[in-house]
């Protein structure tokens, strides 16, 4: 297969792209660090084609797809794992930078549609393909501080089954999975905008889930028999579980 793989230069990207080829696929991989993207090129050679840009600059995704090099190109495309996304701050509400908020809804929603919508006309003209959309236990439960980035995963989440409603007739399958904590990737530390301490404090004394975890999830998804279709996954740490509603006593 050939698959399309954002946000493949670190975290669960990197680990997608990596199990994919080890098991004889080529993997297109987004990301903006261009040198990462390099980085990892020459770890898995031709098997990996670098395209590095920005989901959130909209105009130039269409037109880098579309000018991809053979055997890359683009209606060749068997499969597409829109992962790339972040959270951006923990603040509530009342007291969140907007630019965040902005930053989240750009990529993690209007990347995401961006991209899918320049792809699928290609998976209806095949009449194959795979979408894996990355979005997230905050996408269904809510948190103090999860305000847009549990929006845009709540969107993600029914921008998935809706495009499996708008395909029905045509063989291509639509997963959202929806992963709970996830440790050794870059998620924290871009949420804190650079704090380490407070990147490591999310995850101290517990046994979150690995990158490899969500790679193997996405693996299993692809190799499954064409008329199969996980429509959501949704996974967490043993350690991770529920709390009751908050009421808040006077
Ligand atoms: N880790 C968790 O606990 C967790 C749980 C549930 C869901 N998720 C979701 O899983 C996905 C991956 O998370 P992760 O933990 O692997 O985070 P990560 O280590 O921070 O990786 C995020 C990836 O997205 C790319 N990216 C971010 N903004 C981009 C943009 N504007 N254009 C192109 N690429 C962009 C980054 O590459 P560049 O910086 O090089 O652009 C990076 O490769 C995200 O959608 C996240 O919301 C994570």
């Amino acid at each position: 297969m050939l698959v399309v793989v954002t946000g493949a230069s670190t975290g669960f990207g990197y680990h997608i792209s990596k199990i994919l080829i080890e098991h004889g696929h080529q993997v297109i991989g987004i990301a903006r660090r261009k040198e990462k993207l390099d980085e990892i090129q020459s770890e898995f050679k031709d098997q990996f084609y670098p395209l590095a840009i920005d989901m959130t600059n909209l105009d130039s995704i269409e037109p880098a797809l579309k000018s991809l090099p053979a055997p890359f190109n683009i209606e060749k495309i068997d499969a597409l794992v829109n992962n790339a996304g972040l959270a951006l701050g923990l603040a509530t509400a009342d007291k969140a930078d907007l630019k965040d908020w902005y930053q989240m809804i750009d990529t993690n929603i209007k990347g995401l549609v961006t991209i899918t919508h320049t792809l699928l006309p290609y998976f209806v003209q095949n009449n194959k393909g795979t979408i894996i959309n990355m979005g997230s236990v905050a996408g269904t439960y809510p948190y103090p501080g999860g305000n847009v980035y549990g929006g845009t995963k709540a969107f993600v989440e029914q921008f998935s089954l809706n495009l499996r409603a708008d395909l029905a007739g045509h063989n291509i399958r639509v997963t959202n999975i929806e992963p709970g904590l996830v440790g050794g990737t870059e998620f924290s530390l871009v949420r804190f905008h650079g704090d380490q301490n407070k990147a490591d404090n999310v995850y101290k004394d517990t046994k979150a889930l690995t990158p490899e975890d969500i790679a193997n999830t996405v693996d299993w998804i692809l190799s499954l028999p064409e008329h199969v279709n996980i429509n959501r996954i949704e996974l967490m740490p043993v350690m991770q579980s529920f709390s009751p509603f908050n009421i808040v006593k006077r």
